[in-house]
């Protein structure tokens, strides 16, 4: 008898050719009923709808939806019909439209407690103490696989450092809406009041190594990632609105010169070397970056107290396709406060984490860092009309030309579990965008929209590090990218590929109405219609924006931007260096060119350097009082300042001391009890006190005010408590001093004159009247009525 042949559809696991007939298909097994509905999929798809609309301009600004089908079950995009048979380890099938690598980082936190020690592939570790030998004193054998792991992850736990903004702090926490913006954006962030989207954002020094100083004078980077539910947004902006150079061409060659010099490796974390000014005179278009870096804004108080800007101008675009020009502020509730350069110096020996541990010790008290998101916004027509051109980073839009609108407040409220896994790991990129933000054709952000991500290949080790936690976005990722080195997510399925009809066209293209559209240019200058290595001719103007910054600060913050310069260029070994930079001042302040001259030995100013355009257009304002740090001294709050409270034998804690402590602890302020050594300090009444700092581990410096309360004379036997008075005093930070508490004053060498607010001195009864006053002085702005140069004390 002639053998039966088996009906087609026998063998639904065959993977090397399929039937003529698909309704031949058996379906009485799950591979044949996947085949089956693939089939289906396949052939809901009889051609590629997108096609016809995929040319012509009018086209391109309206892409279509991608074609897609629902399967009849997800069976069909299955890999394989056996993940029904899940373990502890496969887990269930996969859920329809999930992408279960993106959750929050509670998927990836790890917690030891009760757990035993394993290796990194979960076998218990018996011994951690001693390597395998052969007998207790014989060799170690290369068997060891337990020493050999933990010496092989040991030996490579460092990765490269950033190349710029490698000194960085973070903190998670959250962005609110509080006025929406869906007239200007279709970002979500913006859409209701009341919206909350989370965020990690990286504070960072930018010329420093990783392990650098964070005094150093230098700009601040202000990285903001939003994890929006349509994508991550990264605003990742500097402390200052201004930039160095007007085109990414150059950005190497600022880090190069910036950096330790390539022949001797210094110095460090500092611009104040000869390579740094030498690039600089070179490229006046830095003058108005210069003024804010060599102002008081280079040296913050704390991340807490510094503005934040994008800098470069960005487009906000609405649903309607309509868009508009924005630039972003970050203003701190706490205020703008700023170090002092003497003080910088002296902190980064004591405290070079100084703003590192600020932020976390803030954050952990509770006094929840905040900023205040504000726009400015303006159309390409009024664009058009300003007296400089918005593509080009070295100019602000002054407040007083395009007022500041409120629409939300940024809150910090949570430190990183692991500093390498969040804050190092993390990273920005200006290209990160969502629907509803867009670029200008500002050409040093086009630069930064390739150099991060492409940075970034390297420094965390290849293509996939958006799937480390800290980076993934909290919606869902689809794509056909696959494969590279650490790949995280398992794409179930046989598709990779896109138009596809085997997925049911999925993940399909997300069209016009919920995709990212670029914006098209709207405006078309006579110069746009080649191609060409130029500057657009309003950049050439470098100096009148740093001579209204120069001229918006007030005298004390003159003061300092001279000092600054002079400080500066005082480290440059080359005078010609010297001489050209201040050329080039005089063309921004011949009075700031005189004072940086007298201050470095230059008896004869230099002739101006040649501008680059002799006849700048007349600007819209020539003083921006919003450009003094005095202009938001913020909301007056003393919360996580710091304030030492010296204490020596024979302290009269209980004759105002212990209340002034307690209305100070009350407010939010850290109050530390500063003694010879730490520890036991007997009192005026017979207790005993604990010091719980010394004048070696906590000089004066790294506070912000210093209370003296009667009794605590005995602390200037030691002569390192007078210098710690001497400091806060020419740091101009405030003092309140009572009852014999006024004679360590005495014994350093300051004068009462009772014309200075920040010196506060009182009896012993008026202590617990004047503590209002302290305090009131302490969350205010520094008075720098008591500074000479040099100084007197
Ligand atoms: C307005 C000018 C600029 C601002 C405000 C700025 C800001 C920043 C900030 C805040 C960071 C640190 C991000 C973090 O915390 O991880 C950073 C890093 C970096 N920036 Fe910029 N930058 C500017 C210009 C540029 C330019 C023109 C380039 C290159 C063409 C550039 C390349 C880089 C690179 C390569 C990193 C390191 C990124 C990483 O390793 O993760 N930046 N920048």
């Amino acid at each position: 008898m002639a053998k039966k042949s088996p009906p087609s559809g026998s063998a639904p696991a065959r993977t090397d050719s399929g039937p003529a007939d698909p309704a031949s298909e058996t379906t009485d097994h799950a591979a044949g009923i996947k085949k089956a509905q693939v089939q289906e999929l396949a052939a809901a798809m009889p051609h590629n709808p997108l096609k016809a609309g995929e040319h012509g301009f009018d086209n391109g600004l309206e892409p279509l939806t991608g074609p897609h089908v629902a399967a009849a079950s997800g069976v069909a995009g299955a890999s394989t019909v056996s993940e029904i048979n899940g373990t502890d380890k496969t887990g269930s099938v996969g859920v329809e439209g999930l992408n279960a690598a993106i959750e929050s980082l509670d998927r990836v936190r790890v917690d030891a407690s009760g757990r035993g020690l394993t290796t990194n592939f979960g076998a218990f570790i018996a011994d951690n103490q001693n390597s395998l030998k052969f007998g207790t004193r014989g060799p170690v054998l290369l068997e060891d696989f337990i020493l050999r792991e933990k010496v092989t992850h040991f030996d490579h736990e460092r990765i490269p450092e950033r190349i710029v903004h490698a000194r960085g702090s973070g903190a998670h926490g959250f962005f609110e809406c509080t006025e929406p913006l869906t007239r200007y954006t279709r970002a979500a962030p913006f859409q209701q009041a009341g919206k909350v989207t989370p965020v990690f954002v990286r504070f960072s020094t930018v010329a420093g190594e990783r392990g650098s100083k964070d005094t150093a004078r230098d700009v601040r980077g202000f990285a903001v990632k939003f994890y929006t539910d349509q994508g991550n947004w990264d605003l990742v902006g500097n402390n200052m609105p201004v930039f160095f150079i007007q085109d990414a061409m150059k950005f190497p060659d600022l880090v190069h010169a910036v950096k330790p010099e390539p022949h001797h490796g210094m110095p460090q974390a500092a611009s104040a070397h000869d390579t740094f000014w030498d690039f600089v005179s070179l490229m006046p278009e830095s003058t108005h970056m210069l003024m804010w870096v060599m102002s008081d804004r280079a040296i913050p108080r704390s991340f807490r107290t510094m503005q934040g800007f994008a800098v470069h101008t960005f487009r906000l675009v609405n649903d309607a396709g309509d868009s508009v020009f924005c630039k972003f502020h970050w203003q701190p509730h706490a205020g703008t406060h700023s170090l002092v350069w003497d003080e910088a110096v002296k902190i980064s020996g004591a405290d070079p984490d100084f703003h590192r541990r600020d932020l976390w010790e803030a954050i952990e008290s509770g006094a929840y860092p905040q900023w205040d998101l504000q726009v400015q916004v303006f159309t390409e027509e009024e664009a058009d009309r300003f007296s400089f051109d918005i593509l080009d980073a070295t100019k602000i839009v002054p407040e007083e030309l395009v007022p500041l609108q409120t629409v939300g407040r940024l809150v910090l409220n949570r430190n990183p579990d692991n500093f390498f896994a969040e804050t190092e790991q993390v990273a920005f990129c200006t290209a990160n965008v969502v629907p509803g933000i867009d670029f200008s054709n500002d050409p040093l952000l086009a630069g930064r929209i390739h150099s991060y991500h492409d940075t970034q290949l390297s420094r965390l080790g290849g293509p996939n590090f958006h799937e480390i936690p800290i980076n993934a976005p909290i919606v869902q990722v689809h794509n056909n990218q696959r494969d590279g080195i650490h790949r995280q997510a398992i794409h179930r399925g046989a598709v990779a590929y896109e138009p596809n009809s085997l997925a049911g066209g999925c993940p399909f293209q997300a069209g016009a109405g919920h995709g990212f559209m670029t914006v098209p240019a709207r405006l078309r200058a006579r110069d746009e219609a080649a191609k060409v290595r130029a500057k657009p001719e309003l950049f050439a103007d470098h100096y009148t924006q740093a001579r209204l910054f120069y001229e918006s600060q007030s005298a004390p913050e003159q003061a300092h931007i001279a000092a600054a310069f002079a400080f500066e260029l005082s480290k440059v070994t080359v005078p010609a260096v010297r001489e050209r930079m201040v050329a080039s001042l005089r063309n921004a302040s011949d009075d700031l060119a005189r004072q940086v001259a007298d201050q470095i030995g230059i008896g004869q100013l230099p002739a101006p350097l040649p501008r680059a355009m002799e006849q700048p257009r007349k600007p819209e304002v020539t003083r921006s009082p919003a450009l003094s740090l005095l202009f938001r001294p913020g909301n007056g709050s003393v919360a996580a300042r710091k304030v030492a409270l010296f204490v020596g034998p024979g302290v009269a804690w209980n004759a105002g001391c212990a209340a002034v402590r307690e209305r100070l602890v009350e407010q939010g302020a850290v109050v530390r009890c500063v003694a010879s050594r730490i520890g036991p300090v007997r009192t005026a009444d017979g207790e005993t006190l604990d010091a719980d700092a010394s004048f070696a581990n906590e000089p004066g410096y790294l506070f912000d005010a210093l209370v003296l309360p009667d009794g605590c004379e005995s602390a200037a036997s030691d002569a390192r408590a007078l210098d710690s008075v001497r400091d806060v005093y020419r740091h101009c930070k405030s003092i309140f001093a009572w009852g014999t508490g006024a004679k360590v004053l005495a014994r350093a060498g300051i004068a009462n004159t009772g014309e200075d607010a920040g010196l506060i001195v009182a009896t012993t009864a008026d202590a617990a009247r004047l503590i209002d006053r302290f305090i009131g002085v302490l969350g205010a702005p520094r008075d720098f009525g008591r500074e000479t140069d040099p100084p007197r004390v």
